[in-house]
């Protein structure tokens, strides 16, 4: 890196760290079960929602009792299950005419960090109709309220259930970039460790890995606060004491619990102190 970009970045970061406590930070509210997503919805007069999730999770039945409990509930479930890993503009328009054209009021997102990116950016677009995602790259280009945004991580990796960050792939270019402002940080977040039973041992292992990396430069990174050092932390010392377990035992569920919560907390470190080049 050039020396003026070095110094170009440093004072950026440098005026952030500042600028923390009075930026809009803010966690997804815990739910532990999807039981509980019908009776959310409804209580706030939702009667139609778009999930977004892949081929691979929904031809698992991993959303088939959510979407019987919506369907049991009078809440109509509008399915969009095309998203591919590493998510494409392709996949945000397509889903987002799906939530235009079939009236939906919220959004799920039900799947790894690809699900979960692909639908916090249909948000982004039902907030900016004429806005168009290459618009978004980069920080705060996403000031407005996006729909009611649930998320189900089916992964415990990313931290996408509690950053805010999408990352998107260009289906033209193949240029990969996140889109970073605050509204796309989901309301809720269902932390159900059954929803990663079903992830096999070498996704298990990589995406593991992704959540102790998050955890180590958020510990390390110019940005580090207090908090985020000792979320970080935590999440360290989880991720030692149950990876290799989650890994050998799938439905080991305790140390699946356990990695979803390490996988929150390094979220939840990273998205205020940053890291690298490990989103992309
Ligand atoms: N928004 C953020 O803060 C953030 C942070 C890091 C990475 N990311 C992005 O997240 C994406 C990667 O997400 P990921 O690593 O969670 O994987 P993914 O969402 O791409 O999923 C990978 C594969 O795992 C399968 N899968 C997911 N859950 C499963 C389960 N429970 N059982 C069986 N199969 C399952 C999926 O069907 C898919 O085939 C990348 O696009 C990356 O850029 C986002």
């Amino acid at each position: 890196m050039n020396l003026i970009r070095k110094a170009y970045c440093r004072i950026f970061q440098k005026a952030f760290r500042l600028a923390i406590p009075l930026l809009p930070y803010r966690k997804p509210e815990i739910l532990n079960g999807l039981a509980e997503l019908p009776g959310l919805f409804l209580g706030k007069g939702i009667r139609s929602v778009l999930l977004v999730t892949d081929k691979g999770i929904r031809g698992r039945g991993l959303t088939s009792g959510l979407e019987g409990m919506l369907s049991d509930s009078g809440i109509r479930c509008i399915v969009y299950d095309a998203t591919v890993a590493n998510p494409t503009t392709n996949n945000v328009e397509e889903a987002a005419e799906l939530f235009r054209t079939s009236g939906c009021q919220a959004i799920i997102g039900f799947g790894g960090g690809s699900s979960i990116d692909a639908a916090k950016a249909v948000g982004a677009r039902i907030a900016y109709p004429r806005k168009p995602l290459e618009k978004m790259e980069g920080i705060l280009k996403v000031l407005k309220r996006i729909p009611l945004l649930v998320v189900v991580p089916t992964t415990a990796g990313t931290g996408s259930e509690t950053t805010l960050a999408a990352v998107i792939v260009d289906s033209r270019t193949r240029h990969k970039y996140p889109i970073n402002s605050f509204p796309l940080i989901p309301r809720y977040a269902v932390l159900d460790p059954e929803t990663t039973r079903t992830l096999p041992p070498s996704l298990t292992a990589s995406t593991g890995l992704d959540a102790l990396t998050h955890a180590v430069e958020a510990y390390i990174g110019g940005s580090t606060t207090k908090e985020t050092r000792r979320a970080a932390e935590e999440a360290v010392r989880l991720i030692f004491r149950s990876l290799r377990d989650a890994y050998h035992d799938g439905s080991d569920m305790e140390s699946r619990r356990s990695m979803l919560r390490a996988a929150f907390l390094a979220g939840s470190a990273f998205t205020v102190s940053y890291v690298g080049m490990c989103m992309l």
